[in-house]
């Protein structure tokens, strides 16, 4: 059964807690696929993805708690976001290719993602977006050695929890209506 627009939005949560079990790599393209279908700077399709499972992603999990562990200062939620990633069967890593330099390019990838959960969320996958990824932001670029720039990291696996809706403020706290 096909998950309305209004389900898929208010339904999709952030999860952190995922299964052992792994995904078929048909559903991890299914959902880049629906990235790859939302606007974009001058339909600069600015997005590029790195799947990362099994040893890449342990890799990849160990240089981030590393390089944390060096870090001499606060680094906020890391810690929990590299277990997450730990746990989570699948780590996409989420490049910007900055062809211009433009703002906008950093926008077209964000939208990218946002669709890229959506569609998860209509299959029943769980996902996270982790911002916590920049704390270690010239390690992972020296690691993956790309021509673009890091925008984010995903995980992506079954739900092993159901969390509640987070407080969202209203439409009128946000938005003010000009004649
Ligand atoms: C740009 C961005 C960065 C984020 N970084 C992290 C992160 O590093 N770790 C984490 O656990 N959640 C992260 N999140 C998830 C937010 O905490 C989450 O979206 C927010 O609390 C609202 O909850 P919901 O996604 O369940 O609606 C990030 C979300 C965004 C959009």
């Amino acid at each position: 059964m096909t998950m309305s627009i209004d389900e898929a939005i208010k339904g999709r949560r952030s999860i952190r807690d995922y299964k052992k079990d792994q995904i078929p790599e048909g559903l991890i393209r299914q959902i880049i696929e629906a990235a790859t279908f939302a606007p974009s700077a001058k339909n600069g399709q600015q997005w590029r993805f790195t799947v990362l499972t099994g040893e890449s992603k342990d890799k990849f999990t160990d240089l981030y708690r590393d390089r944390l562990g060096k870090l001499d200062f606060d680094v906020g939620s890391s810690y929990g976001s590299c277990e997450m990633m730990e746990e989570a069967p699948v780590v996409i890593i989420v490049w910007n290719t900055n062809q211009f330099g433009w703002e906008t390019e950093i926008h077209s990838v964000a939208a990218a993602i946002q669709n890229l959960l959506l569609k998860a969320h209509s299959l029943g996958l769980g996902t996270c977006w982790i911002g916590d990824v920049f704390y270690t932001y010239n390690a992972v670029m020296k690691h993956f050695k790309k021509p673009w720039k890091l925008l984010a990291a995903l995980t992506v696996g079954w739900p092993a929890v159901s969390p509640g809706q987070r407080p969202r403020l209203s439409v009128d706290e946000v938005t003010e209506f000009m004649g």
